[in-house]
């Protein structure tokens, strides 16, 4: 890990812990060392502590205990400089919505002193991005709560603050809005250096867009790492052969095969475990044919970050999607 020495981290926090009374700790000694120009996509489910890191990194709440800093700036002692330099969009909203959508984007543009041509280019730009075109004219008090999110994206990014933040970015929207938006902010990170932190409960989103994942668990970060070097931690592939004709010699034969590590033989499935699934499918199909048995079907699965977040917090991630919804819409009414 020496990338960035030259300049320091982009965000770094040491022991960051952050207590409600005594009955809980939200952040209870998280540990970052983020570069610049990354995307780190800190991961987790409900009440993990992930809102109350970026309020902390943002300057919004006061840690209990530790220390972090954001672009080398004390977020608390520097908080006011801290603050002219990132960038900050919340899962909840905090737009005012008697304005039409291109009128937040405009005002927000002024605020930040941008020139009129690039105010109104960009404007233009990020609701094309975030497909509020249609809706640009009318109040944001009449958007859905989908459309409110969204305009919420494109505001943070009418700015490009060297640091920004991004709670649950891509929330509740549409497959083909995400992916959009994920691909804007990997140009954006490309072109501009910015250093982005998203905290996501999708594990698509981490796996797609961060370069480094953090995995947060009850306050806890319990995992770091590329998305590849996490599931590649994992272990073996798994090769799922569907086939008829003699199972019990190709079966034989295939668990003689050096390179493999287990055989699973399940009523249709049989599931064979190898280093490297890739590699080695055509080897087990050769298998097949010294065996008199035809393969029907043959697919290499893949450890997923979903299996790696299962192991280190012994829950999937997935069991949580249905209270989040439930939390989001109330959140919403
Ligand atoms: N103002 C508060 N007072 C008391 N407890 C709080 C407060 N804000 C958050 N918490 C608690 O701190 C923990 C972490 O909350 P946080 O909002 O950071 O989680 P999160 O990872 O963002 O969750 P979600 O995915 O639901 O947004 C939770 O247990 C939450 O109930
Ligand atoms: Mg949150």
């Amino acid at each position: 890990m020496n990338e960035g020495l030259d300049n320091g981290p982009a965000i770094e926090a040491r022991g960051l812990v952050k207590r409600y009374g005594d009955q809980v700790v939200a952040v209870d000694g998280v540990d970052l060392s983020i570069p610049a120009n990354r995307i780190y996509g800190l991961l987790g489910p409900n009440g993990a502590g992930k809102t109350t890191t970026i309020s902390i990194l943002t300057t919004l709440l006061e840690p209990t205990a530790g220390e972090a800093k954001v672009l080398g700036l004390d977020v608390v002692k520097q908080a006011g400089d801290v603050r002219q330099r990132v960038g900050v969009t919340f899962q909840e909203m905090v737009l005012d919505d008697e304005l039409t959508g291109r009128q937040v984007l405009d005002y927000h543009g002024r605020l930040y002193r941008m020139g009129k041509t690039e105010r109104q280019a960009k404007t233009e730009e990020l609701l094309a991005l975030v497909e509020l075109e249609e809706a640009a004219e009318r109040k944001a008090k009449t958007y859905s709560g989908g459309m409110k999110r969204r305009l919420e994206l494109a505001r943070a990014l009418m700015t490009t603050p060297e640091v920004l933040f991004l709670d649950e970015p891509t929330l509740g929207l549409d497959p083909q809005t995400r992916a959009r938006i994920w691909d804007y902010l990997r140009a954006l990170k490309e072109e501009s250096g910015m250093t982005l932190l998203l905290t996501t409960h999708y594990m698509d989103e981490a796996e797609e867009l961060a370069d480094t994942v953090g995995i947060i668990d009850r306050g806890k970060l319990v995992a770091e790492g590329t998305p590849q070097a996490l599931i590649e931690e994992m272990g073996a592939d798994t090769i799922h052969v569907i086939g008829e004709g003699d199972r019990e010699a190709f079966v034989e034969n295939v668990s003689a095969l050096p390179f493999v590590q287990a055989v699973d033989v399940g009523r249709t499935v049989i599931q064979v475990g190898v280093d490297l699934g890739s590699k080695r499918l055509v080897e087990i199909i050769a298998q097949a044919t010294d065996s008199a048995f035809t393969i029907q079907d043959i697919t290499v699965a893949k450890p997923s970050l979903g299996d790696v977040f299962l192991k280190y917090t012994g829950r999937r991630l997935r069991d949580t999607d249905s209270t989040q919804t439930h939390h989001r819409m109330l959140l919403m009414s």
